[in-house]
């Protein structure tokens, strides 16, 4: 539905019946907003929901907004605002300080979040899971590790969360059955403390308030308060997500994750022989989370720096501890997980590859949503043939859609292996039917390039270390919301994957959140990850003597070949 409303005088503080000319594009709505109104007002004259507990009080700060276009219309960031970074603003806060102007913004998006929820041809989907999840019931006593926690006579259930930096999937399961009763995906609010891992440290370091968790803990708690369930019937919540996010979760001090040698205070603390595991927990109250106030939540062990939980929770997934095959498994995301091995060796590594192949610090990026081109084909006749997920008008290009593109390019050679376009345009404007127009810069080339390039060089350091080529694997598992929707020919061409038999290819969706449930209903397999992730061997990417060579060479559009000479190979 789009609204077009001239007159907005329910939202207008000067109330004079002023006609108002600052186009405001809202979500997908869109209205004539005038001088003083906040940008929360609008939201509500258009129906929109925006995330709130305080009732526009400037509190709770979970009314946050992402302004892509018109900041200068908006009025200047008040007190209540100084704790955000780049485009976010306080919908409550912000009023349209102009008469002239488009203003666009959105909510965090959520819900329909192109987030891959399930899992697909995994090992561990294929097997009956034994259930032994940590909390059983006698009766009607509810225990924990066999002690009471409560009493009741109704389901119990428990909670699976994949905490990425952009994006949180959440899992509801019924803890007797192994049944998933419903799940959720928001964009990660903690965005406006910075879009990778390095941002959000700093900022978390200086926040003595421990805004980001906070923020994050009010936005689940709205997840949670939707799902068709008494909250106080979740008695436990197991945690995925990389080192950093998981340790900000639980309110650790994360600032040596920032510092070479780049390690969790888990880590740390266990070296130091203060802890046993890297694993962590919490009770509910403590976290302020908005379960059963005795309910645990556990986090999964991190591997060894910023090879994180989500890794750990991946092993599972793929069930690598009882993998006789080669197997390797690329998780794309912000952080770039990867992980290489069989049941007797397992070598982990984590390339900083930033947001932009999520569409982040991309001219027209967006996140795999309704809206996001997803597809794209370049006809003979140099036409483009665009896939929009939803089928309605464009409003951006996602992930799949930016390495389909360049694939294309690449193919008709109107860009060259150096990601430059070859005719001296200034951009490549898509035949989208949206509103506005949608292009694709070199300089949106080169951020895609450097992420590229951040993977690259992990793939090839990981597969040097162990020892073996690329075609020696039996399995390349590439994991992830976003790995789940490439086309494999278009990640080949570019170089975003390793060039090998398509038939060894298998996109298997969100590995890390299956780990989560895994380790959620069985307490064997929670052990079972505990030792295995003592026995990986973290290859630390920033100390490798070849790591720039390596970047710099998968910064170009050419297919990925081993660098290990064959006879220096072992099998
Ligand atoms: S609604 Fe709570 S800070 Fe804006």
């Amino acid at each position: 539905m789009t609204l077009s409303v001239k007159r907005l005088t329910c939202c207008c503080s000067c109330q004079n019946g002023h006609v108002s000319k600052v186009q405001l594009h809202f979500n997908s709505e869109q209205c004539d907003a005038v001088p003083g109104a906040s940008l929360f007002d609008c939201a509500e004259l258009l129906r929109i929901k925006v995330p709130t507990s305080c009732r526009k009080q400037g509190k709770c700060k979970e009314c946050l907004v992402e302004i892509t276009q018109g900041m200068e219309c908006l009025s200047d960031r008040t007190a209540e605002e100084s704790h955000l970074r780049e485009n976010f603003r306080l919908s409550c806060r912000c009023k349209i300080a102009k008469d002239v102007g488009v203003v666009r913004c959105h909510t965090l998006r959520r819900g329909e979040m192109r987030i891959e929820r399930h899992a697909f041809k995994l090992p561990s989907s294929g097997q009956k899971l034994k259930l032994d999840p940590a909390v059983t019931r006698d009766g009607d006593r509810v225990l924990l590790d066999g002690i009471e926690i409560d009493r009741t006579s109704g389901p119990i259930h428990g909670i699976a969360m994949d905490l990425g930096t952009t994006t949180v999937v959440v899992r509801l399961l019924n803890l007797e059955t192994g049944e998933v009763v419903a799940d959720a995906s928001i964009e990660n609010p903690q965005r406006f403390g910075g879009s990778d891992v390095m941002s959000r440290i700093h900022y978390d370091t200086q926040d003595k308030s421990k805004l980001l968790q906070r923020t994050l803990v009010g936005y689940l708690t709205h997840v949670i308060e939707e799902f068709p369930v008494d909250p106080k019937s979740i008695y436990e919540l197991v945690v995925a997500g990389n080192s950093t996010m998981r340790d900000i979760f639980f309110r650790l001090d994360v600032y040596s994750i920032g510092q070479n040698p780049y390690q969790s205070i888990t880590e740390l603390e266990m070296a130091a022989g203060r802890r046993m595991t890297t694993s962590v927990a919490e009770t509910a109250a403590k976290l302020h989370l908005p379960i059963n106030p005795r309910a645990r939540v556990y986090g999964l062990p991190i591997i060894s720096g910023h090879v994180g939980a989500d890794a750990a929770a991946c092993m599972l997934a793929v069930d690598i501890a009882n993998e006789k095959r080669l197997v390797a498994v690329m998780d794309i995301g912000t952080n770039t997980e990867l992980i290489l091995g069989n049941k007797d060796k397992i070598y982990a590594a984590s390339c900083p590859a930033g947001p932009a192949f999520e569409g982040g610090k991309i001219s027209c990026g967006m996140p795999g949503l309704t809206g996001a081109i997803e597809k794209v084909a370049i006809e003979l006749d140099g036409s483009m043939r665009l896939q929009v997920i939803g089928d309605g008008p464009a409003e951006g290009i996602c992930g799949s859609g930016l390495v389909d593109l360049m694939s294309e390019l690449l193919r008709i050679e109107r860009m060259n292996s150096l990601g430059r376009f070859e005719h001296g345009e200034e951009r490549i404007e898509l035949d989208a039917k949206g509103n506005d127009p949608i292009f694709f810069t070199e300089s949106d080339i080169n951020e895609l390039a450097q992420a590229k390039g951040a993977n690259v060089a992990g793939l090839q350091i990981l597969f040097q270390n162990f020892g073996i080529r690329f075609e020696d694997l039996d399995v390349f598992y590439l994991a992830g919301g976003f790995g789940r929707h490439l086309n494999v020919q278009s990640s080949k061409r570019i170089g975003l994957i390793p060039n090998i038999a398509d038939t060894k290819i298998i996109q298997v969706g969100n590995a890390s959140i299956e780990g989560a449930c895994i380790a959620l209903l069985s307490k064997t397999k929670r052990a079972e990850l505990e030792s295995l992730v003592k026995r990986v061997t973290h290859c630390r990417l920033e100390t490798h003597p070849h790591f720039f060579d390596f970047f710099v060479e998968g910064c170009q559009f050419n297919p990925v070949e081993s660098k290990l000479e064959t006879e220096n190979a072992t099998s």
